[in-house]
């Protein structure tokens, strides 16, 4: 009998693309195979849903719609909807789509593959959700997209109530992992080739609170910093109340801790961010940034952005670029304010016209941009070591032009050595040329320095035989995971 096949379909963050993971990993235990890029469906649809957006339902449903016809011509197909928006709408997914067959939450997503089956074998859809995590979704099995680099959960949930945000309602209060078990895990990844890691949370370094301990997350960079083949470690996403001198230590004296911080500011206004229900403020962001620099000189600075947080005034504005003038971040995700629905802001006075919250954007985008543009004009004649990435060349001369992350995490384009290279290998080059949004390294480039990590990769494009883990050909492309707001335009994971 052939084997089932699945389709995964990941929107909004981080959180959702490494919970992907495990769903993924989940299935092929239970003895599902992922359907090729080009199959014409597959017996299993999962949409790993996301939240955020105004309008994520209407897209959900728009989604679902297109595959009921598909399910009707194919006997046997079932369809999976997971993740923020199924922990939020739960019983009404199933009334607005009965052909949907199983709900599963943010909770809960270990009990995927039972709940296909029960709705198999019960011919009727299944929705169960868990008002509390069952199981840290890294106890479970896992599929991971990189070879080379990978997502380590650090902790789940939020205990902010910040007043734009709907996460804290769907993924619930943080709860942290055990260092033992966080590490454990780094350990066994390097032990498979992979050679980068991100710490991912909702609220890195509020990572502790569980256990006790206010400096546990430095504590965790520094133990990462003693495994021996680690090369990078990164993490996402830090809040400003919660930054401590100890990790910005940490990060300093740790080697393998990238020179790279990715800290989201939303606002400059202080007033602003009072009504966000964010705890600090413009001083405290801005020292944050100051000490960050001085102890990391080369450090690149990222950060989100919302503009047209209701009640925003043009002077609240202006101290948002001058923060953003201050810090001179290397890259800024910005967000035109939207209501979502379900939290506090959405309902206040003084929501800011749209054709305001737009002019206001265009100023920000175009600010940042000179910003980005003149930092990175700050790289070219330096020399650096990049980590070769996989899919994210330049689609139209990728035969002469290869593409990795330096380890402050900017992307360049560099010219193909002569040697042979791998996604996972190091290769050193000069930056010759600088963009707003990334970076050239054209000419002689080398030497390429081969890893453990581009044996990993190669192992895997030689199948799921020499594979030992059972990986799947065809692989979709992914480059090393972004430690960046992944796809929704959102502010994300903070
Ligand atoms: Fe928590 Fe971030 Fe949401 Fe604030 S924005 S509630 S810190 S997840
Ligand atoms: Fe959930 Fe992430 Fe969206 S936590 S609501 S998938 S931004």
């Amino acid at each position: 009998m052939t084997a089932k096949t699945y389709e995964l379909r990941t929107f909004g963050c981080q959180m959702n693309v490494h919970d992907s993971e495990r769903m993924a990993g989940l299935l092929e235990d239970a003895g599902y195979v992922r359907a090729p890029e080009n199959a014409d469906g597959a017996d299993v649809v999962v949409f790993n849903t996301c939240a955020v957006r105004e309008n994520a339902d209407n897209r959900l449903y728009g989604n679902l719609g297109q595959l009921a016809p598909k399910k009707a011509a194919r006997p046997g197909m079932q369809i999976a909807v997971g993740g923020c928006l199924a922990q939020k709408d739960r019983e009404t997914i199933v009334r607005k789509a009965p052909w949907v067959d199983v709900v599963f939450g943010t909770h809960n997503v270990g009990k995927l593959p039972v709940l296909l089956e029960r709705a198999r074998v019960q011919e009727e859809a299944q929705v169960e959700l868990a008002e509390s995590l069952e199981a840290f979704p890294s106890t479970l099995p896992t599929r991971r997209e990189s070879a080379y680099a990978a997502w380590v959960s650090v902790s789940v949930g939020c205990n902010n109530t910040c007043t734009f945000c709907i996460v804290p309602q769907l993924r619930g209060k943080e709860k942290d992992r055990r260092p033992g078990d966080i590490l454990a895990e780094v350990e066994a990844l390097v032990a498979e080739g992979v050679t980068e890691i991100t710490l991912l949370g909702q609220n890195v370094n509020a990572y502790g609170q569980d256990i006790g301990d206010r400096e546990a997350f430095g504590k965790l960079l520094r133990a990462c910093g003693r495994i021996e083949g680690l090369e990078r470690v990164r993490f996402t996403s830090p809040h400003p109340r919660d930054f401590t001198d100890d990790v910005i230590a940490a990060m300093a004296e740790t080697p393998n801790v990238m020179p790279q911080l990715h800290m989201p500011l939303q606002s400059g206004s202080s007033r602003v961010l009072k009504a966000m229900r964010r705890s600090y403020r413009q001083e405290r962001f801005l020292g944050i940034i100051e000490k960050v620099r001085d102890a990391m000189p080369h450090a690149a600075l990222s950060t989100d952005i919302i503009v047209g947080f209701p009640g925003e005034t043009e002077e609240d504005f202006e101290e948002t670029l001058h923060v953003v003038r201050e810090s001179r971040f290397a890259q800024a995700f910005t967000f035109q304010y939207s209501k979502r629905p379900g939290t506090p802001a959405a309902e206040m006075d003084g929501q800011v016209p749209k054709e305001v919250v737009q002019e206001r954007y265009e100023r920000l985008v175009a600010l940042q941009e000179e910003i980005s543009w003149e930092e990175n004009r700050k790289q070219v004649g330096r020399t650096v070591e990049l980590l070769v990435a996989e899919g994210e060349g330049r689609k139209d001369d990728t035969t002469h032009r290869l593409s990795g992350r330096a380890p402050d995490n900017r992307l360049v384009h560099f010219t193909r050595p002569e040697e042979p290279v791998r996604p996972g290998d190091m290769v050193t080059a000069e930056i010759t040329y600088a963009a707003p949004h990334h970076l050239l390294a054209e000419g002689t480039v080398g030497p390429v320095r081969r890893t453990r990590a581009g044996d990993a990769w190669e192992r895997r494009q030689a199948g799921p035989e020499d594979d030992g883990r059972g990986v799947l050909l065809g692989l979709p492309k992914v480059g090393v995971p972004e430690p960046l707001p992944a796809a929704e335009g959102c502010c994300t994971t903070h």
